[in-house]
């Protein structure tokens, strides 16, 4: 099981701050997939291009099972996390971001600020997820069953099997 993350900020990649919510999608991932995970990771800025770069690199040559960024989904003007990940999926799954905003809703009333969204390219799920650390954890545990049956269909795997290694 490959694990990429992405932490996409101007300032976390300028190293004006440090990047908190990265960190945060190993922790809660690792707690998700308890079999043995291997994360690449990076940070890269606001911008379409690096962002789209950055998703084809862990997709298509680092082989990730699994792809899951951090920030930008929002309505600031250099929010462009969604559109870049558009870019380069094959198939969009419009219910992550449905589920996330929804579930979310109910205790955090600006979570309908995020146009978070998720899909697959080739045999990799990409999931979108908003930039603040707490955000992380509590999307991530919105969508855990849904990324791990869905790795698993990616994977060719029987899904309810629990063996993703
Ligand atoms: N979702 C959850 N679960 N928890 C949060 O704290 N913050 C919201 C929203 N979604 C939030 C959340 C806020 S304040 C914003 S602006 C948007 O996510 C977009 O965040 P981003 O631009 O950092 O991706």
């Amino acid at each position: 099981m490959k694990i990429g993350r992405i932490t996409v900020s101007d300032r976390a990649s300028a190293g004006v701050y440090e990047d908190r919510s990265g960190p945060e999608i190993e922790a809660a991932l690792g707690e998700v997939f308890s079999a043995a995970a291997e994360f690449v990771s990076a940070i890269v800025p606001d911008e379409a291009e690096l962002i789209a770069a950055k998703l084809r690199e862990f997709a298509d040559t680092a082989q990730c099972d699994l792809v899951v960024t951090t920030g930008g989904t929002g309505i600031s003007v250099r929010d462009v996390t969604p559109e870049a990940t558009r870019a380069v999926l094959e198939k969009e799954l419009p219910g992550f971001g449905e589920a996330m905003r929804m579930t979310s809703l109910a205790k955090v009333k600006t979570a309908i600020l995020s146009r978070a969204t998720a899909g697959t390219r080739g045999h990799c799920l990409i999931v979108n997820l908003p930039g603040k650390p707490a955000a992380v954890r509590e999307c991530l545990e919105i969508l855990a069953p849904a990324i791990r049956e869905g790795v698993a269909h990616l994977r060719g795997e029987d899904p309810h099997a629990p063996t993703i290694q």
